[in-house]
């Protein structure tokens, strides 16, 4: 089987590959049962040098700019996603994985949202979580759904940004709106300066370790590594620890500046391929004239697009040693269990509906699930009734009459028909608290 097979081939068949020598990035990552990738940025999908390496070396793809907030809803509610599913295309059409980058962050927010506060903000930031999460639903192998979120310095504690003033749980908040809107996508919290084990890396150790004994979902740790010529002495063990806490760890924005730089990039793949749960490595660029680094020469292309000795000592260190990933990269991880599950309410008319609750002190994202009876169905009507104070403010695949008390919900065009046994699912955030309704569902 030639690279090029196996690759297209998906990398399920790689986490159990024979340990010969791969002659790419990806796929010497991808028999580590890793993925290695890049950032991309979608106007230079048309240079056809950067075009040829992508498609030869990398099996992952980054969203460089195109699926930030100021890149996606421009004007608050106006969704603008044409650049960013260039960069998915491109990926899935080539076998590759995508993660998604960044839903929230201190930087890159539209102007709108730079200048709102409060629950106002709150509100906006989560219907923006949820609608962008949506339109990629399915195709995200991993979001990183919150960016940068901590100071840097000694303290450890969280940066002060317009988010973070909306209450310290806005972070959790992103993550449970990530994981109803795209159940299948990998959540990632990323950021910088957490490369060794120090203040800031252990403030996201805390959260990490906080988000799982609450059950927040969470499933992966981004350490940027933006390097300056050296690596902490303590990089492996900090991607240890993080991964002894069961979640995954990605390099997800690797570039290295200096003269020791072909070293460091071996030491760093070395780490990665020691421990079993860092899953894969991006870096942030092909060509050195790519970096937004400018002059500072930090990848592992030249300009002209020459592998330079950085790239051979990658290709070396991914080649040589490492331990098996022991799940199998290319999948999305199978759908998480529901936070919670009350049982399916009978309706008269062949279906019945559930539905999952996500809330936050002061709003909710409402994941409703409906199931076919013993036939198929071709259309249905779901009737929950809000306990006072909770108003809709936005829904996705289906329609509302109602915002307040008893809501009524009909199904789109696209997903009226439901085979027997089966089912479909619909969505709708909201204000106030929306514990205790029990849907009921009629259906034709
Ligand atoms: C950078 C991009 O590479 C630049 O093109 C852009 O001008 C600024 O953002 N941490 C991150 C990335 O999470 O999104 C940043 O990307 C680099 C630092």
């Amino acid at each position: 089987m030639t690279v090029t097979a196996v690759v297209a081939a998906g990398m399920a068949l790689l986490a159990i590959a024979p340990a010969s020598a791969g002659t790419t990035l990806g796929a010497s990552a991808a028999e580590k049962g890793r993925y290695f990738g890049t950032a991309v940025a979608a106007n230079k999908l048309s240079d056809n040098t950067y075009v040829t390496i992508l498609n030869r070396e990398f099996n992952s793809v980054t969203a460089e700019n195109e699926m930030k907030w100021n890149a996606t809803e421009p004007q608050q509610g106006q969704f603008s996603h044409t650049n960013g599913d260039r960069i998915v295309n491109h990926g899935r059409q080539r076998g590759m994985l995508v993660r998604g980058h960044a839903l929230l962050w201190h930087q890159q927010q539209p102007g709108w949202a730079q200048n709102m506060s409060g629950s106002a903000l709150r509100s906006a930031a989560i219907n923006h979580v949820t609608q962008v999460a949506t339109h990629y639903r399915g195709k995200i192998h991993s979001w990183d759904v919150v960016n940068e979120a901590f100071a840097d310095g000694t303290g450890g504690g969280r940066r002060d940004s317009n988010l973070q003033r909306t209450g310290n749980d806005w972070i959790e908040a992103a993550f449970r709106a990530a994981r109803a809107a795209d159940p299948g996508a990998k959540l990632c919290y990323n950021d910088y300066n957490t490369d060794g084990i120090n203040a800031k890396s252990t403030g996201i150790y805390n959260m990490v370790r906080d988000f799982k004994a609450r059950g927040v979902p969470i499933d992966c740790v981004g350490i940027q590594s933006h390097l300056t010529n050296t690596v902490p002495g303590d990089y492996q063990a900090n991607i240890q620890r993080f991964a002894d806490l069961g979640v995954d760890v990605q390099i997800t924005e690797l570039d290295i500046t200096g003269s020791n730089q072909a070293n460091v990039y071996a030491s760093v793949v070395r780490s990665c391929l020691a421990v079993a749960r860092c899953t894969g490595i991006t870096v942030w660029g092909i060509r050195d004239s790519d970096s937004w680094r400018t002059g500072q020469n930090p990848l592992l292309f030249d300009n002209s697009g020459n592998k330079k000795a950085a790239y051979t000592s990658t290709l070396n260190a991914l080649n040589s040693g490492g331990t098996p990933v022991p799940t199998t990269p290319g999948t999305n991880p199978t759908t998480p269990p529901p936070p919670s599950t009350p049982p399916p309410t009978s309706g008269p008319g062949g279906c019945t509906a559930t539905m999952f609750l996500n809330s936050w002190t002061g709003g909710f994202v409402a994941t409703v699930r409906v199931t076919a009876g013993a036939s198929a169905i071709t259309s249905w009507r779901v009737t929950i009734t809000l306990p006072s104070g909770a108003a809709v403010t936005n829904a996705w695949s289906a329609t509302n009459t109602g915002t307040t008390g008893t809501t009524q919900w009909a199904n789109v065009s696209y997903n009226g028909t439901v085979a027997a046994g089966q089912t479909t699912e619909f969505g709708f955030q909201g204000t106030g608290t929306a514990t205790g309704p029990s849907p009921t569902c009629t259906a034709s």
